[in-house]
């Protein structure tokens, strides 16, 4: 198996086996440069450099790299600061009845549903949870929740504590079929796993900067399918959010018919900019190229992992499997294992009893004997 990336893209990766892009990635290269850059311009130079003209354009390339990636257009892209916030933003704008239901799994990250919870309790919708057995849920159980009056089907792409992986065109032919949306949060694969937001029928899609698209805090995307732009009135809205953001009238409030209606406000840019970034670079490298060597590296620890008696958990089927990984050790407390193996500069999350594994494009196969070598030198 050949190296993906050069380490002087990655330089951190030197310094330690990562095995944590599921909690938070190491940065590419270009994209911090590019934030620090930008804060240092607007330090020195406020306004002479970062005027009204560069204010307004400052999302342009993140929209064009995103639509990119997404097989999108740029009018479908709409940048915000985190995942979390984009989603309560757009649970709010589409505000379920108390007729009606949302449908989700009940082993989602909390941010992916709360704000779904949150606009049930004030409109009295339902909120449906296809049950986990441990870290899995069988996608039926999904469907099966689905009725006539389910106005939103909200999942994680893949689950953040064990990595199973939906099939989204499966979700989305169910959704519509009752003529519910499909809003996916894919801060869990979006980098990694390629997606075709226009034929995989999503309805929506967020996805934060610092995970699997490698990053900083400080930013995040939204894809929102064109028959939703003219529809939707975001929860969240400020000066950013009119036509024209430097009307500044504070009498009227005429939304873009395009998915920077989801813009709200100024930001960290510089994250933004980086982010944009960090995306042309897993372009050039191409995400499906990203998936097949990291799911090399999992199969690589998934036999090292079962060779040691540990239990896998979360996907049953071979196409529900992504990168990320994560076992139950017989003899080992999840926190104690990854305190040690943290100890032993392998870093990796405990999550839900499991210790969590989610190899990344900068990683190579001897990240992953170095974690096998300090799994056994733990148990001893
Ligand atoms: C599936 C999922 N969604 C959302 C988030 C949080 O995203 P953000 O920090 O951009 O709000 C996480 C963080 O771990 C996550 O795993």
């Amino acid at each position: 198996m050949n190296r993906l990336v050069h380490p002087d893209d990655f330089p951190a990766s030197r310094k330690s086996a990562y095995l944590n892009t599921a909690s938070v990635t190491l940065m590419y290269r270009g994209a911090e440069t590019a934030a620090a850059t930008w804060l240092a311009d607007l330090a020195s130079d406020g306004t002479i450099t970062f005027d009204e003209v560069a204010e307004e354009g400052v999302f342009d390339e993140l929209h064009r790299a995103t639509a990119e990636l997404l097989n999108a257009r740029e009018e479908d892209i709409a940048v915000g600061s985190s995942a979390t916030e984009l989603m309560a933003s757009l649970a709010w704008a589409v505000a379920p009845d108390c007729t009606s239901n949302i449908v989700s799994t009940g082993i989602v990250f909390p941010s992916t549903i709360y704000p779904w919870i949150r606009v049930a309790q004030h409109t009295g919708a339902q909120v449906r949870f296809a049950e986990g057995q441990g870290e899995y849920v069988d996608p039926d159980a999904i469907t099966a929740l689905i009725d006539d009056q389910t106005a939103v089907v909200c999942v994680s792409h893949v689950e953040y504590s064990g990595g199973q992986q939906y099939d989204l065109t499966r979700l989305a032919h169910h959704a519509h079929d009752h003529g519910a949306l499909l809003i996916v949060d894919g801060a869990q694969s979006l980098g990694a796993i390629p997606i075709d937001a226009a034929t995989s029928g999503v309805d929506a899609l967020v996805a934060s900067g610092y995970k699997w698209l490698c990053g900083p805090f400080g930013v995040a995307v939204m894809y929102l399918a064109p028959h939703l732009q003219g529809r939707l009135n975001p929860g969240v809205v400020g000066f950013r959010s009119h036509e024209d953001m430097w009307d500044l009238q504070a009498t009227r409030l005429e939304l873009p018919q395009t998915a920077r209606r989801f813009e709200v406000s100024t930001m960290a840019y510089g994250c933004a900019i980086g982010l944009a970034r960090s995306i042309r670079y897993l372009l050039r490298v191409g995400v499906g190229r990203i998936r097949d060597h990291n799911r090399q590296l999992a199969d690589h620890l998934v036999d090292g992992l079962r060779a040691r008696g540990a239990d896998i958990v979360g996907p049953r089927l071979e196409e529900e499997r992504t990168s990320i990984v994560a076992a139950h050790f017989p003899d080992c407390s999840a926190g104690d294992m990854a305190r040690q193996l943290n100890a032993a500069r392998v870093v990796v999350s405990a999550r839900q009893s499991a210790v969590r594994f989610s190899p990344h494009l900068y990683n190579e196969p001897s990240d992953i004997e170095r974690a096998l070598e300090e799994i056994d030198r733990a148990r001893r």
